[in-house]
């Protein structure tokens, strides 16, 4: 079973979010289950530094994909990675070699991204047809959310290839749509410019356009995935997803539970385990004196993720005044829309010993927020799939979370039923509120010692590796291509 799969950011090189931790823990579980995969990412200048020892492609003639409409001539090169994967570059330096993030630079998209993504699709379309004459071709094209869900486009429209495609959705919300023009840009014909095409509203939407032509869909949770079928979380796509619903399905991510484990991680100042959780509680003190906050044992609540409205950090900042005046102490890191980012500050500002707000990307600081807060709070109003809320449970940290999407599918809510049962993980809350926040926090607050401590543990038991949910996508793959054979 040969796979390409097409993504726009791997950790840890190049990361704006969950996205990126996927595309770097995924693919090597599925080659573990026997799939031969290839990664096709753009040549940012990162990865090739990363990966000097690169060479160019075998597979293609002159390693070369040549310039169309006004995408330009590209180099592929090809580099290996640790567990059997092959990773190729799309060498494009007019379109890649740029400073800051993979979309963005100083907080705006770079206006080309059309062209950017249009041309990491358009590759992983010729690659997968004869016009290549590529030596290897795929049995499944594997796209990551809407950089790369104009491949099946022009699969459909321009290289007339018969690779079945699945198109995988982290985050509806981000959907990659550009004026009618790009469409020539693009080299797609104006015969792709229709409602079961690439059209939506009558601008070229990346995203529908995969969710039309892709032959399977799915998204990160199965929560979310019954979620987006309706106009609340449809983000303007839920009639058509609704039209697809059949070939639409959830598997839950994973992570890497090499990376993010409380009994080897290399960023705590005091490793532990579920047998040694006492060993947290030094977590906690040095979590409270690097930030500056009085170490003691005012509960800590932490937080990881981008600052915006989809992870409900004004809900967050909304209570906080009213946390603090309960003697709770908050540790935010995160950075995203300038306003949230000011207002975290300003309360830190505020409350210097209840409060401590880093903005800014720090992954070490993140392991020991997971490690050393008392719960961790992720009040998202929508999330496909989350994976602090995993990682925290994991570290013995119970999440507090907001009842949506994948929030909902792998926390188990502190009723007295599931405490007793021992199944419960953390706390989930209802309405995404304030208030409701806030109410979710005292439950929190008045668990008894005894709950926490069954709160801790179940967590800490859970199995959120990777290998289920790499069963899950083979298993897609396999009804994709049936007679494409995995090696055991
Ligand atoms: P999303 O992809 O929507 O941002 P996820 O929970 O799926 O949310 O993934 C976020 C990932 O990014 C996690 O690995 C998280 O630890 C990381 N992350 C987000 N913001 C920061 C930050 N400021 N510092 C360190 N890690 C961060
Ligand atoms: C997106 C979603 C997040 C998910 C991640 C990885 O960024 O917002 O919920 O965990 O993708 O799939």
């Amino acid at each position: 079973m040969r796979v390409l799969f097409v993504c726009s950011e791997i950790a840890p090189w190049v990361k704006t979010g969950g996205l990126g931790d996927v595309a770097a823990a995924l693919p090597p579980a599925l080659a573990e289950l026997g799939v031969e995969v290839r990664m096709l990412l753009p040549g940012y200048p990162a990865l090739l530094a990363a990966h000097a020892d690169r060479r160019p492609l075998d597979d293609v003639a002159g390693a070369l994909v040549a310039p169309a409409g006004n995408l330009p001539e590209a180099r592929l090169s090809q580099a290996t990675s640790g567990g059997g994967l092959t990773y190729v570059f799309i060498e494009c330096p007019a379109l890649f070699d740029r400073p800051g993030g993979p979309y963005q630079h100083g907080g705006v998209d770079w206006p080309d991204n059309a062209l950017r993504f249009g041309l990491l699709s358009r590759t992983a379309a010729w690659l997968s047809s004869r016009e290549s004459s590529s030596t290897w071709r795929p049995d499944v094209l594997h796209g990551h959310d809407w950089q790369a869900a104009l491949t099946p486009a022009y699969q459909r429209f321009r290289f007339d290839t018969s690779v079945p495609s699945l198109v995988t959705v982290h985050n509806l919300a981000f959907q990659g749509i550009f004026p009618r023009e790009t469409l020539a840009a693009l080299d797609l014909p104006e015969a792709a410019f229709t409602l079961d095409g690439v059209e939506f509203h009558g601008s070229v939407s990346f995203l529908k356009a995969g969710l039309a032509l892709a032959t399977r869909l799915n998204t990160v949770s199965p929560g979310y995935a019954r979620e987006i079928l309706d106009a609340h979380h449809g983000c303007g796509l839920d009639g058509l997803l609704r039209h697809r619903r059949d070939a639409l399905s959830g598997i839950l991510n994973g992570i890497d539970t090499e990376q993010w484990d409380p009994a080897t991680d290399p960023c705590l100042p005091q490793r532990y385990t579920a047998d040694r959780i006492e060993s947290k509680r030094a977590n906690k003190r040095a979590l409270q004196t690097e930030l500056g906050l009085p170490a003691g044992d005012a509960p800590l609540l932490g937080s990881v993720g981008r600052m915006t409205a989809q992870k409900g950090v004004d809900l967050m900042l909304d209570c906080a005044e009213a946390l603090v005046a309960r003697g709770v102490q908050l540790a935010l890191l995160g950075s995203g829309e300038a306003e949230f980012e000011q207002r975290a500050l300003r309360l830190a500002g505020r409350h210097p010993r209840h409060t401590a707000v880093r903005i800014g990307y720090d992954e070490c600081l993140a392991h020991r927020i997971e490690a050393g807060a008392d719960f961790f709070l992720m009040p998202s109003r929508f999330e496909p799939c989350g994976l602090n809320q995993l990682y925290s449970q994991r570290y013995g940290t119970p999440p507090i979370v907001h009842r949506t999407g994948g929030l909902a599918d792998t926390v188990v809510d502190a009723t007295s039923a599931q405490l007793a049962e021992g199944r419960a993980t953390g706390i989930v809350f209802d309405a995404p509120t304030a208030d409701s926040l806030l109410a979710a926090v005292e439950r929190a607050l008045a668990l008894t010692d005894e709950q926490y401590r069954r709160l801790q543990q179940a967590g800490m038991g859970r199995d959120f590796s990777w290998h289920a949910s790499a069963q899950r996508y083979l298993e897609l793959y396999r009804e994709l291509a049936p007679r494409a054979p995995v090696r055991s």
